[in-house]
């Protein structure tokens, strides 16, 4: 085993985008509590405040907005792409795909060295992967994808690119709030995978396809598809005590959305979620997922085996039910989470431009001084 299995405690950096307390339930971006950005900020401020380390004034936030909104379109032979795809590719796979192609078109991919245009590039990213994921969803249903309108926010367009309609006020916040609590995690396995690509010298869009590489692996990003499956398997708030019984309580599984290796109270954006998915529910007159994972989070907490470790559901529990409500397939899940991530990955990316070599060491464990054998005697 290596010294630093999985590099646990390893300081690579020194960061202002975010710090977490895992003890105290803590999570702050750039100065501010997860909690006051989750009932002001929109995703867009929690962007420039990410790269700028302050709040934007209004022109400023105009002109972020409209930047994201005006270059979100995709071109013709990415769209064609995807069409061109099998319907069950797995959407993570598509978006990979996607940015990936994107560099090919944009005429600044390769600038590797001035952060302000860095930051310009990465804008045109973040819109560019909210409409590749609305034009996929609408794609694999055999409908034909919406381009972005230049006067919504990120959370709207993708809301009105996904069904073609205004986006209703509920909606907007709740996928509002889950982009901004999404948005940065610290030093997690995707912005670092970001890093290391980044430290190569390497550019924008390969250092924003290995963050979603990372982030696909389902000890990463997938936690929250889980959840769902989980609670539609439950199936109705009756058969929670059962299925917690039969599954939980024999020690067979784990509920998925609930422990958290930093976290060990409350994960501040649980609650924040569980919020928004209940007023998602009471604009829909549709609460069964959301009673399920309630009875189910509450069975759990009255529970030794779980009060004794401090488990708690984490930022994937109620994040399920709220995408689930707002319509998304489980399979886009992942996706959505990059969505909103790559507004970490990208100020990470910025900040590690210039830096040293990411270059850690091996010890090598295997046969010293082996004679070699001709390849018909081995
Ligand atoms: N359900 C049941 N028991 C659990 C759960 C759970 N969800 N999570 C942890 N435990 C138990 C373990 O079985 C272990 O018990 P033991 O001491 O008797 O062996 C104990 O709690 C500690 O578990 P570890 O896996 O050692 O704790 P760790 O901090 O490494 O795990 C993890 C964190 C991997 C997230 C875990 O809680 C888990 O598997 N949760 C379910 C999956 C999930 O929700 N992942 C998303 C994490 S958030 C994110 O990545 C964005």
């Amino acid at each position: 085993m290596a010294k630093q299995a999985g590099l646990e405690g390893v300081v690579v950096a020194e960061i202002t985008t975010s710090f977490i307390d895992g003890s105290e339930g803590e999570l702050i971006y750039s100065g501010y509590a997860i909690e006051e950005l989750a009932e002001n900020a929109s995703f867009e401020e929690v962007l420039f405040l990410l790269y700028n380390s302050r709040l934007p004034r209004r022109s400023e936030y105009e002109a972020l907005r409209s930047a994201i909104a005006a270059q979100a379109g995709i071109p013709d032979a990415v769209t064609a792409m995807m069409q061109s795809l099998p319907k069950d590719t797995p959407a993570m796979a598509v978006l990979r795909t996607a940015v990936s192609m994107l560099s090919a078109f944009d005429a600044d991919a390769e600038n590797l060295s001035d952060k302000e245009r860095a930051k310009a590039k990465s804008l045109r990213l973040t819109g560019q992967m909210t409409t590749i994921c609305a034009a996929w969803m609408r794609i694999v249903k055999g409908l034909e994808p919406i381009t972005p309108r230049p006067d919504l926010s990120l959370a709207e367009n993708f809301l009105y690119m996904m069904t073609g309609a205004d986006p209703e006020a509920t909606a907007c916040a709740a996928l509002n709030v889950y982009l901004v609590l999404l948005a940065e995690h610290g030093m997690n396995a995707s912005t670092f995978a970001s890093r290391v690509i980044t430290a190569t010298g390497s550019d924008m869009h390969s250092a924003i396809v290995a963050g979603i590489s990372a982030l696909k692996g389902p000890s990463h990003g997938g936690a929250n598809s889980e959840a769902m499956k989980m609670f539609l398997e439950i199936g109705t708030v009756g058969n929670v005590a059962p299925w917690f019984e039969a599954n939980i309580k024999s020690g067979k599984r784990r509920i998925m959305g609930i422990g958290h290796r930093v976290y060990k109270t409350n994960d501040p954006r649980a609650g924040i979620l569980r919020r928004h998915a209940e007023a998602l529910a009471a604009s829909s007159g549709t609460s069964q997922w959301l009673d399920i994972a309630v009875a189910l989070a509450e069975t759990a907490r009255a529970d030794d085996y779980f009060i004794q470790r401090n488990l708690y559901p984490n930022v994937d529990y109620y994040s399920a039910v709220l995408l689930y409500s707002l319509g998304l397939e489980i399979d886009m899940f992942t996706p959505l989470f990059a969505m909103s991530r790559i507004a970490g990955w990208s100020a990470h990316v910025i900040s590690q431009m210039g830096g040293r070599l990411i270059r850690p060491k091996a010890d090598y464990v295997g046969a010293r001084g082996l004679k070699w054998q001709p390849i018909d005697e081995r």
